[in-house]
C-alpha cells in the first residue's frame, strides 16, 4: 500500500469517464455555465477504455481495491459495459461500482450486472415529480428513474445507494419522505450535504442541512441508532432503523469533514489524476501513457504525487486562495 504525507492509503480510485450529462442538477452543472454552447470534451482526448484499464491494474498493483466509474453520467459512455468487463476481472479490485443518475439504466442493468459491475449508486434528490425535475432541470419523470431502481436491483447490482444531495429550500422537506419510500426495500438512501465544490453552483452555508438535522428529523418518525462503518474511509455515516426496516446513511462534508481516512484519488476523463475533490490542479497520465512510458515510470508518477499529498480541504475549508478556481463535480466526478 502507498501512503500520503498523512499516512492515508490510497484504496479508492474514482473514474471518471465523460464530463457530459444529460441532466443540468442546478447543484452541479447550472444550465447557465453549461449551456449549448459550453464546450465538453473532444473524444480523442478521453481516456480509451485500454488506457483506463492499464492504469487500473497499476494502481490495484500499489494496492488500490475500491474502483468507481463516474462522470458526468457514465452511461452516456458508449460500451461502457465493455469497460467494466476489462476493470472486473482484473486482480486485487473487490469493489467495482458506478454512480448514475438512473435515466439508462433500466436498460443498461442487465448487461452491466453480466460484465461483472458489483453494485450501482443512483442519484436522486427527490421523490416530488415538480421538485425532481426543478432539480434535474430536465424533462424526465422521476418514476424512470423509480423503475431503473428496481431493474438494478433486479440485476443483482446490490445493495442499490441512492444518494439524495439536500439544499434546505428546495428538497430540505422531503427527508422524511425519502427516508419512507425506501424503508424495507434493501435500498439504502444516503442524504448528503450540499457542497461547496466546483466555482459555478453558487454555494452558500444556508442552503446546508446539517447531518444532525436530517438525523433528527428520521429519528423522530422512524427511531434509528448508528451502525460501525462498513469499510475503512467510508464517506458516509450508517444509521439502522431499530424496527427492522433497513439503513440510511448520511454524508457530512461539511458539517463533519472526514479527511482524516480519505483514501481516494480522482481521475478525470482526459486523465488526469485528483488528490482532492477541492483540488485546483491534477497531475496529468494521458500525456505519459501516449508517449510509451512503461508500467514503472507509470507507477513513479502516481507514487510520487500521493506520497506528497497533504490534501484535507473540508476540514480546512479556507485552504484555498480566491480566486483560484475549483475543479467543477461534473468534470472530476462525484
Ligand atoms: P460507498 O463505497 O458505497 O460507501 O460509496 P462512496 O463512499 O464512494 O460514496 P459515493 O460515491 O456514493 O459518494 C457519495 C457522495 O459523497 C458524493 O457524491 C460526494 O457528494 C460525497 N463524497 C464522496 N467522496 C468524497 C470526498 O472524498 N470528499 C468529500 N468532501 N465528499 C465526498
Ligand atoms: N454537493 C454534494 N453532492 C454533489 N453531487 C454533485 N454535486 C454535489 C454538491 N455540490 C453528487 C450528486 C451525485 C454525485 C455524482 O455527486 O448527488 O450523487
Ligand atoms: Fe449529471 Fe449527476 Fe451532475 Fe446531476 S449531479 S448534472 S446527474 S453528473
Ligand atoms: Fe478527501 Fe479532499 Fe474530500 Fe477531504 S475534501 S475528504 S481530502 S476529497
Amino acid at each position: 500500500m502507498l501512503f500520503d504525507t498523512m499516512d492515508r492509503p490510497l484504496r479508492d480510485i474514482r473514474i471518471s469517464v465523460t464530463d457530459r450529462c444529460n441532466f443540468r442538477c442546478t447543484y452541479c452543472m447550472p444550465r447557465e455555465v453549461f449551456g449549448k454552447d459550453y464546450v465538453f470534451l473532444p473524444r480523442e482526448d478521453l481516456l480509451t477504455f485500454e488506457e483506463i484499464e492499464r492504469v487500473v491494474r497499476i494502481f490495484a498493483g500499489l494496492g488500490t481495491e475500491k474502483v468507481r466509474l463516474t462522470g458526468g453520467e457514465p452511461l452516456l459512455r458508449r460500451g461502457i459495459e465493455d469497460l467494466v468487463g476489462k476493470l472486473s476481472v482484473i486482480d486485487g479490485i473487490n469493489d467495482l461500482a458506478l454512480t448514475t443518475n438512473g435515466s439508462l439504466l433500466a436498460k443498461k442493468a442487465p448487461a452491466l450486472a453480466a460484465a461483472g459491475l458489483d453494485r450501482v449508486t443512483v442519484s436522486l434528490d427527490s421523490l416530488d415529480d415538480t421538485v425532481f425535475r426543478i432539480m434535474s432541470d430536465v424533462d424526465f419523470p422521476v418514476a424512470r428513474v423509480l423503475e431503473a431502481i428496481d431493474a438494478a436491483a433486479a440485476a443483482g447490482l446490490t445493495p442499490v445507494k441512492v444518494n439524495a444531495v439536500v439544499q434546505r429550500d428546495i428538497n430540505g422537506d422531503q427527508v422524511v419522505d425519502m427516508a419512507k419510500a425506501f424503508r424495507g426495500t434493501g435500498h439504502i438512501v444516503r442524504f448528503i450535504e450540499y457542497m461547496d465544490v466546483g466555482t459555478s453552483n453558487g454555494w452558500r452555508m444556508d442552503d446546508v442541512v446539517p447531518a444532525r438535522e436530517i438525523v433528527a428529523a428520521i429519528n423522530e418518525r422512524w427511531p434509528i441508532e448508528p451502525l460501525p462503518g462498513a469499510h475503512p474511509g467510508e464517506v458516509a455515516n450508517r444509521w439502522r432503523y431499530l424496527d427492522g426496516a433497513g439503513e440510511i446513511g448520511v454524508i457530512a462534508s461539511v458539517t463533519e469533514p472526514f479527511c482524516g481516512d480519505c483514501s481516494r484519488l480522482r481521475l478525470s476523463s482526459e486523465g488526469r489524476m485528483f488528490t482532492c475533490l477541492f483540488a485546483t490542479g491534477g497531475t496529468d497520465l494521458r500525456g505519459p501513457l501516449r508517449s510509451g512510458a512503461s508500467d514503472d515510470e507509470i507507477t513513479e508518477l502516481i507514487t510520487a504525487m500521493w506520497e506528497r499529498r497533504e490534501d484535507r480541504y473540508s476540514e480546512e475549508r479556507s485552504g484555498i486562495p480566491l480566486g483560484l478556481p475549483k475543479v467543477e463535480m461534473s468534470y472530476i466526478g462525484g
